[in-house]
């Protein structure tokens, strides 16, 4: 999708939208970052880690800092989310690099050696059930023995009361951060009326395909993963891993 929309939908609006409100939007942000790195194995020096859709850097900077001799690769469909990851992982003093693909291609998932982690925050729910399963099962090729794959996504609910419980909780998560940062819930209303609760409205846009929780396990399981396992989980974003044995 370089410098023009997904044809799934995502578009560099919502790029600039997301780096301006994300702060706002992602609840219990710090914790999902600091959880996503805290359930990576030890890296050998020049191990690879890969953040896949990696918006405007905030996982792929924290990575680079905890695990400063590794390489990072961080990977998004949007020019303007790369060019802000690039800024950000700058200042960490790691080596890094940025480059640009669509998460539904398969050409990006080969590399130059092994790859210690991989990690992805709020962007696999962009590929449909067999998009999931098929990515899960070429990121595990990919892996070094070891290595793991750690996603933070939406997950679907799987009845009207799990979807109303947790619009309810991401309304809540929204409430807490803007009366933290801003003092008052405006950013709260903006993000009611601008759609990004996608609990309250599953069918609403299609670039939004989130799958069940098992059913995602169960596919890590299918790649031919072991140590499956569920971290955290709240206003159905949940964090979960797998590795390579
Ligand atoms: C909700 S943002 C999450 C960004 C970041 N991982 C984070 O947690 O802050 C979704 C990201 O997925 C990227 N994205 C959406 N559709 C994509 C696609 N088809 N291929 C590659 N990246 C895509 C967007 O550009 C955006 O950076």
């Amino acid at each position: 999708m370089a410098d023009s929309d997904t044809k799934e939908g995502w578009s560099e609006d919502d790029s600039r939208h997301f780096i301006d409100y994300g702060a706002y939007f992602v609840p219990e942000r710090e914790t999902q970052v600091d959880t996503i790195c805290s359930v990576i194995p030890s890296p050998q020096e020049n191990a690879l880690i890969v953040d896949i859709c990696c918006g405007e850097g905030l996982l792929a900077s924290a990575l680079a800092r905890r695990f400063s001799k590794c390489h990072i690769l961080a990977l998004d469909g949007s020019s303007a989310m790369l060019e802000a990851a690039g800024k950000r992982l700058d200042k960490t003093g790691a080596s890094w690099t940025t480059s640009i693909m669509d998460i539904a291609d398969s050409g990006w998932r080969q590399f130059d050696r092994p790859v210690h982690a991989f990690v992805s925050s709020l962007a696999v729910h962009h590929l449909d059930g067999p998009g999931k399963a098929g990515l899960f099962r070429d990121l595990a090729t990919a892996l070094a023995p070891g290595g793991v794959i750690v996603i933070c996504d939406l997950v679907e609910a799987r009845n009207q009361e799990g979807l109303t419980l947790w619009e309810r909780h991401w309304d809540d998560g929204v409430r807490e951060r803007a009366t933290r940062l801003d003092g008052n819930e405006d950013m709260l209303h903006f993000f009611r009326e601008d759609g990004w609760n996608y609990y309250s409205d599953p069918e609403a846009d299609p670039v939004d395909m989130p799958s069940g929780l098992f059913e995602q396990l169960k596919w890590l399981e299918e790649a031919g993963l072991v140590d499956i396992d569920v971290h955290w989980l709240l206003a159905g974003h949940a964090i979960m891993s797998a590795r390579k044995p």
